[in-house]
Parts: C-alpha cells; sequence; structure tokens
C-alpha cells in the first residue's frame, strides 16, 4: 500500500516546506500533476519542478500525471527531466499513439500507466496490459483539485482488478481525486493499493496527522 500526495493544491510558495514534511512522515513517492490548459481546463507545472524535485530527492518517486493531449512535447521533456513512472490519459491519444509512447517510455527506464477518466471503460485497458505497470483511475473529473469523490468508483475498481487477473504481471491501481480517510477506506476494499490525496492532506497545515489518517484507513 503506498500514498503518493499530490502537490497541485499545497501552497506553490511553500512547496518544498510541504514535500519536507510528508518525507519526514515515510512518504517515497510524490504525484505530480501536469495541466496543460486544453485537455484540462486549468494549467500546472512544468519539466523544470520535475528536475529540481530529483535533484533535491533524487531518491523519492516522482510520478508524473500527464493530463496533456501533446505528448510529442511533453513526454519526452517530462522522461528528460526525470520523471521515474508517468501516467498518461487514454483518452488524450490514439490507440497507436499511447502505444508508441508506453514503448518511448519503457525503453527509457520510465514506468508506466494509463489514467482512466470516470467516463471512460474499463475494457479499453485490455490490449495495453503488456505495456503497463500501474492503472490510475481517476475518480474525479481531472483539472481541480478539492472536488468530491465520484461515489461509483469503488465498482470501476473492482472492475479493473478483474481485468488485470488475466495477466500474470503485476499492475498497480491507483486512484485520484476526492480522496480521503473515508473515500480510501472504500477503493482499499474494492482492491486500490495505490492513493493519490492532495487537499485531505495539505489543506490543513497537519501534513503529518493527515498521513497517519489515510494510512489507519487503509491498512
Ligand atoms: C486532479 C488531479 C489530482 C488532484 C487530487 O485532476 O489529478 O491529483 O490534485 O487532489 P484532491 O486530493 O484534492 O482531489
Ligand atoms: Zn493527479
Amino acid at each position: 500500500m503506498l500514498i503518493a500526495p499530490s502537490i497541485l493544491n499545497a501552497n506553490n510558495l511553500k512547496l518544498d516546506e510541504s514535500i519536507k514534511k510528508a518525507l519526514e512522515a515515510g512518504i517515497t513517492r510524490f504525484h505530480i500533476d501536469i495541466m496543460d490548459g486544453h485537455f484540462v481546463p486549468n494549467l500546472a507545472y512544468g519539466p523544470q519542478l520535475i528536475k529540481d524535485f530529483k535533484r533535491s530527492y533524487p531518491m523519492i518517486e516522482a510520478e508524473v500525471h500527464l493530463m496533456s493531449d501533446m505528448p510529442k512535447t511533453l513526454v519526452p521533456a517530462f522522461a528528460k527531466a526525470g520523471a521515474d513512472l508517468m501516467l498518461l490519459h487514454y483518452e488524450a491519444m490514439d490507440e497507436s499513439q499511447l502505444l508508441y509512447w508506453l514503448d518511448y517510455l519503457h525503453s527509457s527506464g520510465i514506468k508506466t500507466g494509463i489514467a482512466l477518466n470516470p467516463e471512460t471503460p474499463v475494457s479499453v485497458l485490455e490490449k495495453f496490459l503488456d505495456k503497463i505497470d500501474q492503472v490510475l483511475v481517476m475518480t474525479v473529473h481531472p483539472g481541480f483539485g478539492g472536488q468530491g469523490f465520484i461515489q461509483e468508483s469503488p465498482e470501476k475498481i473492482a472492475e479493473v482488478k478483474t481485468l488485470l487477473a488475466k495477466t500474470k504481471r503485476r499492475i498497480s491501481v491507483e486512484v485520484d481525486g476526492g480522496i480521503n480517510d473515508q473515500t480510501a477506506k472504500l477503493c482499499r476494499q474494492a482492491g486500490c493499493d495505490i492513493f493519490v490525496a492532495g487537499s485531505f492532506i495539505f489543506s490543513k497545515g497537519v501534513v503529518k496527522q493527515q498521513l497517519a489518517k489515510l494510512e489507519e484507513a487503509i491498512k
């Protein structure tokens, strides 16, 4: 079980402070949201942030959640910046492009995942099972932190688990959006392995306590 904090809603002028607090509480991976103002109606972060993050914390995994339909420009840029794992949205490109970029990432030594918007059916994953290390089930519509968890999400997670049982490869299931101690518990019961949380962890200024609540909920 893994918690990957999203710094999207943390105070941008105090990012390092927030990151340090999470690291002190034992976090080993951060989820960094990239938004292009086109695939989603918001903007967030560039490759420089990943570069600086990896320079300061080389042992901590940088998971890049690429909410963009410009893979040609952005996948190589974030790969070069030091991403350890990159999540590409199924809806952001056609299937042949997605296959191409998943291969590109693996051959660059970067772990891969496919992110699914709430309305995207689980069955689309089938032809990518030998190319991914992770599935990201979006539990809100991507674009903003602080939204409410979509209640039907646990059933979708269970569906992903059923599909993944078809492969011998170890593929993790991750959730993102509206995760708090209550919703995390529901996702855990449905078989989720990795939990992204932003506002629940960073909005109250008591990072350690919030992380402890999440850990308790998913153990
Ligand atoms: C939403 C982002 C999420 C978001 C999570 O588009 O992908 O990672 O920052 O934030 P919370 O936990 O506040 O929903
Ligand atoms: Zn995200």
